[in-house]
């Protein structure tokens, strides 16, 4: 059944959208099946606004990884629906979520994820290179100068520290200029001094260029550089903080007995 727009003249027209960077409706993960099934994600409706920094806390297994898979096109979800702004993912043929991914998605793993025999600079620009796409120059110096790496382009990743190395995965995410940026435990691998920079820079990227980021982290302190923190407990989400601070998130993670 077919419902015709209606438009009615002298009317203002219909809101826009909302501006939603991300948004997942009944998002479903089942892992295995009958007895066993592990049910990841057991409906999640969540959005994430575009220029928000949101992180996603839980207990181990409650799905972070999952839910930021499934949002990123990593991995297909059992049932639900994923939109990137007005695309919907599950509606892609690989090829066009490959392409997608790669225009659009930022994603920054714990453990960095960068080729060992390219060089910061090569690492930094191989996605768009794979998908034929010519890096702004102007752009990729600023990305580059505002994460300090300008002296580091010809290094390679075992010639940097953890810190920098996870400064090289940023830069290469937010080099499309993608929609959002998904980010895995980004600080899970680097002492905190290092970790506090990461965490600064991707705020600072929210803040300065209105870049859409979400973070899954276990740390409130992490957390609390964030403007809003999605709680998730098997499966389904059990809490929404806006502007959290450590002790506010710590307060609602002993709720949830996590
Ligand atoms: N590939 C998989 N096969 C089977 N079960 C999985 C798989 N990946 C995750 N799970 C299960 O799904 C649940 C959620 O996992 P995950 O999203 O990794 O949680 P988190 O990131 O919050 O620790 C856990 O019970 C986990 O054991
Ligand atoms: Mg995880």
């Amino acid at each position: 059944m077919s419902v015709p727009v209606m438009t009615v003249p002298g009317e203002p027209p219909a809101p826009a959208r909302t501006t939603a960077a991300v948004r997942a409706t009944g998002l479903r993960k089942t892992y295995g099946s009958g007895e066993t099934a592990v049910h990841a994600l057991a409906g999640v409706d969540v959005t994430f606004a575009a220029g928000e920094f949101t992180a996603i806390m839980g207990p181990s297994g409650s799905g972070k990884s999952t839910l930021m898979h499934c949002l990123a096109g990593l991995d297909t979800a059992t049932a639900g629906e994923v939109w990137l702004g007005d695309t919907a993912l599950t509606s892609l043929r690989d090829d066009q979520l490959t392409t997608l991914r790669r225009q659009r998605i930022g994603f920054v793993f714990q453990s960095f994820n960068l080729l060992p025999v390219l060089d910061a600079r090569e690492n930094i620009v191989l996605p768009m290179q794979l998908g034929g796409l010519r890096p702004d120059p102007a752009w990729f110096d600023a990305v580059v100068a505002r994460l300090g790496l300008r002296e580091r382009l010809r290094h390679r990743p075992h010639e940097l520290s953890g810190g920098q190395q996870q400064r090289v995965a940023i830069a290469r995410a937010l080099l499309p200029r993608p929609d959002v940026v998904f980010a895995d435990e980004p600080t899970g691998n680097l002492d905190s001094r290092s970790g506090a920079e990461v965490l600064g820079l991707l705020r600072s990227s929210v803040k300065e260029t209105g870049q859409t980021v979400v973070m899954v982290t276990h740390d409130p302190s992490a957390a609390a550089y964030a403007d809003r923190v999605v709680l998730l407990a098997d499966g389904r989400l059990a809490g929404d903080l806006a502007d959290p601070t450590a002790e506010s998130v710590l307060d609602a993670l002993r709720g949830l007995g996590g």
